[in-house]
């Protein structure tokens, strides 16, 4: 049997800095509220001339130079996005231009929030059917720019990131397990409303992200909670032998809920969104990495990754590390 393992971890934030304080001057809104309500206490936006592109490349090779692997070695680049430079060529043919490299399959999927998922799900059946044996996964959005400025109740919320991994086959987990879900019937509760088909418009007014967010909260705490048991369920587990859970970063409120339903004291969870905001598809692989760097995932522990986003989409890795 062939598994994935994941054999490195890189970011990206963009280094200009969006607080709760630039917001009150921006919006009718207050630190005390952003915080209370979501946990955010700034987030990082790419400046004019940066894109999701550039965030993909300084994770990538922040992920290739942990994993030690030259990006010749890569044959398969997957990234999920929900904001792409370009139609097409697609962000993963982009990043594998910018890498340099040559003729291996690379594309990108959307999936908003669980597009890291998704992608590291894919990736993963490649290489469990001996399609690829190193494979570069990303998540990244400059979702800033698919946000109302004047609109407070989704302004606070997002920023941009990239995260990174790098997988490689191996005979032992590495991914247990992934589970993907989808349910179209939410459509309107969350999404960008124009693309290419339905013709461009400048972003803005009703043609921005939209959102009904206590909607949005109240399935999401309930569908991540039932995302728990089906990930423990699938492989035999309790939630005891969960180590550390890496969730999507959209509401502190939100990993509050699932952590309660792990039974998981804080403290091993994973907490980037004070710093970051929402950053949709980069959140989880930007946590992952945070947490691998400052040392406190250790070899033999059992992480749970899950994120839940517009569609709705959902789904969750069960990583052994
Ligand atoms: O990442 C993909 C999935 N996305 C999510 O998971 C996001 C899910 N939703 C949320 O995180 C939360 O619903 C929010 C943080 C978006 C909002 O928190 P909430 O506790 O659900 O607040 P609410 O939407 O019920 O609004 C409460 C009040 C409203 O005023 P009234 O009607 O009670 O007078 C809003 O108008 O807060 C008001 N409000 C604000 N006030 C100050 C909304 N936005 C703001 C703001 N500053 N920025």
């Amino acid at each position: 049997m062939i598994y994935s393992r994941i054999i490195g971890t890189g970011r990206y934030l963009p280094e200009q800095v969006l607080t709760n304080a630039d917001l009150e001057r921006m919006v009718d809104t207050t630190d005390e509220w952003i915080r209370s309500r979501s946990g955010i206490e700034r987030r990082h936006i790419a400046v004019e001339g940066e894109g999701t592109t550039d965030l993909c490349e300084k994770a990538a090779r922040a992920a290739l130079d942990a994993a030690g692997i030259a990006p010749e070695e890569l044959d398969l680049i997957v990234v999920g996005t929900t904001t792409p430079d370009q139609v097409f060529p697609n962000t993963g043919v982009l990043l594998q231009a910018r890498l340099g490299i040559h003729g291996c399959p690379a594309f990108s999927l959307e999936a908003a929030c669980t597009g890291f998922i998704y992608a590291l799900a894919v990736a993963d059946k490649f290489i469990q059917s001996g399609s690829a044996r190193t494979a570069l996964v990303v998540g990244a959005e400059t979702i800033s720019r698919m946000v109302d400025w004047t609109d407070r109740a989704t302004a606070v919320l997002f920023g941009d990131g990239a995260g990174a991994v790098v997988l490689r086959a191996d005979s032992a987990p590495g991914v247990v397990s992934t589970h993907l879900h989808a349910d179209g019937q939410y459509k309107d509760l969350l999404y960008f409303p124009t693309g290419v088909g339905t013709g461009m418009r400048p972003v803005g007014g009703d043609n921005a992200i939209q959102m009904k967010g206590n909607e949005v909260f109240k399935v999401a705490v309930n569908t991540l909670g039932r995302i728990v048991d089906e990930t423990l369920a699938a492989n035999g587990l309790e939630k005891k032998d969960i180590d550390w859970l890496i969730p999507h970063q959209a509401n502190i409120r939100i990993i509050q809920a699932t952590a309660r339903k792990l039974e998981l004291p804080m403290e091993r969870v994973v907490l980037t969104v004070q710093e970051t905001g929402n950053t949709s598809a980069a959140s989880v692989p930007m946590a992952l990495d945070v947490a691998v760097r400052d040392g406190r995932i250790n070899s033999g522990d059992l992480l749970l990754l899950e994120a839940f986003g517009g569609g709705f989409t959902w789904g969750s890795a069960l990583v052994r590390w």
